[in-house]
């Protein structure tokens, strides 16, 4: 084990921090960072040894390829080959935030840190401590900082239990503003979702003024465009049944259910049905009006499951807006597809 340093987000203002943290990443060391989304595993993204590092850490199978943040639109056209002007008008929009863009790969950039694929993704993060660090140790390979299939890290005590003594620094920045993993796009032909994020596809059409294909709510099964898409994902220990549809049929089920599971479980749902789940254990992620909140408060939910030790989870959550289809996209995978809908 190593010895992790915690290091504060205000810290990041002072010249010799920045330049301690500088020297890890050159010795291909890992730093976790947050986001606006999720906190980061990040190492430097132009050496194969400190992605074999993040690779390790994470007990991520290689081939799942990884992220480049970047501090500067400037410094986009060094890592990869060409941007179509289709990518241009999204980064104009977006960039800096949850825009994650897959382009053709320039030769900096190493095979290791793609997963061995021609194409790189590539993100600049709207987090003032996010940039600082990468304008200072360079382009960061990151993916999020949770062990290879659990939830993703939106807090300092997620990133703290995954990776203490793993890993040569974290960045405490408190709880993540957005608390889901950026929107994943492939811009080297025709557009399409890979991965839906708080930039929904509405806004990417509503940019470019045209329909984008969606891959995003593809089966591991299917045709795999994105190489993350096969694997595991946002699962805690427990048993993990999504809900949907009427509340008063969810109700009945619950109250069928057998008293074993009854024993050990806890329903994830939002604040409007705290009255009528008022017999059971629950954590409430948000008002059903909010997406956003309930975005914010999932992952925390979800490891909360694991902290009390649950057996069976039971998540009862509708879709109401745009927003909350991201939300039902990492539900889905947390349950691996395993949906009861009542309506
Ligand atoms: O919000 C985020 O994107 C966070 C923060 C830390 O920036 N990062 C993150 O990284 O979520 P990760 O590695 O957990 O998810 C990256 C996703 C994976 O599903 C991966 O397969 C996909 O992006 N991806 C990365 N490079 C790709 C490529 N060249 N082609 C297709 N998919 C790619
Ligand atoms: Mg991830």
């Amino acid at each position: 084990m190593m010895q992790t340093k915690i290091i504060k987000l205000k810290s990041l203002e002072d010249k010799y921090i920045l330049d301690t943290l500088k020297d890890a990443i050159k010795k291909n060391e890992l730093v976790i960072f947050p986001t606006e989304t999720v906190y980061g595993i990040g190492a430097d993204a132009l050496s194969p040894l400190a992605s074999k590092n993040i690779y390790m850490a994470k007990n991520r199978p290689s081939d799942n390829p990884l992220i480049v943040h970047i501090a500067s639109k400037s410094d986009l056209d060094q890592y990869v080959k060409n941007i179509p002007l289709k990518a241009n008008q999204l980064i104009d929009a977006f960039w800096p935030g949850p825009l994650t863009m897959i382009f053709d790969k320039s030769d900096l950039v190493p095979y290791e840190t793609t997963g061995g694929l021609e194409t790189v993704a590539i993100r600049m993060p709207d987090h003032i401590g996010a940039l600082k660090l990468i304008e200072s140790c360079g382009p960061l390979a990151a993916p999020s900082a949770n062990i290879s299939g659990k939830p993703s890290s939106t807090e300092f005590k997620h990133v703290f239990n995954d990776f203490n003594g793993k890993v040569s620094y974290i960045i405490d920045g408190g709880k993540t503003l957005i608390g889901l993993e950026s929107t994943v796009i492939d811009v080297r032909d025709q557009v399409t979702l890979l991965r839906p994020g708080a930039i929904t596809k509405t806004m990417i059409e509503t940019v470019l003024e045209e329909k984008i294909l969606d891959h995003s709510k593809d089966r591991p099964t299917d045709l795999v465009l994105s190489p993350g898409m096969k694997y595991a994902h946002y699962k805690p220990l427990g048993n993990v049944t999504l809900l949907k549809g009427d509340v008063l049929k969810v109700l009945q089920f619950l109250n069928a259910l057998e008293e074993d599971i009854k024993i050990n479980q806890c329903i994830i749902t939002v604040d409007d049905y705290a009255q009528i789940f008022k017999d059971y254990k629950v954590s409430l992620l948000g008002k059903i009006s909010d997406s956003k909140e309930i975005g914010h408060n999932l992952f925390s939910s979800l490891r909360l499951m694991d902290e009390w030790a649950i057996e069976h989870i039971y998540i009862y959550l509708n879709e109401t807006d745009e927003y909350s289809q991201t939300i039902m996209n990492r539900l889905l995978k947390a349950s691996g597809y395993q949906v009861i809908d009542f309506s």
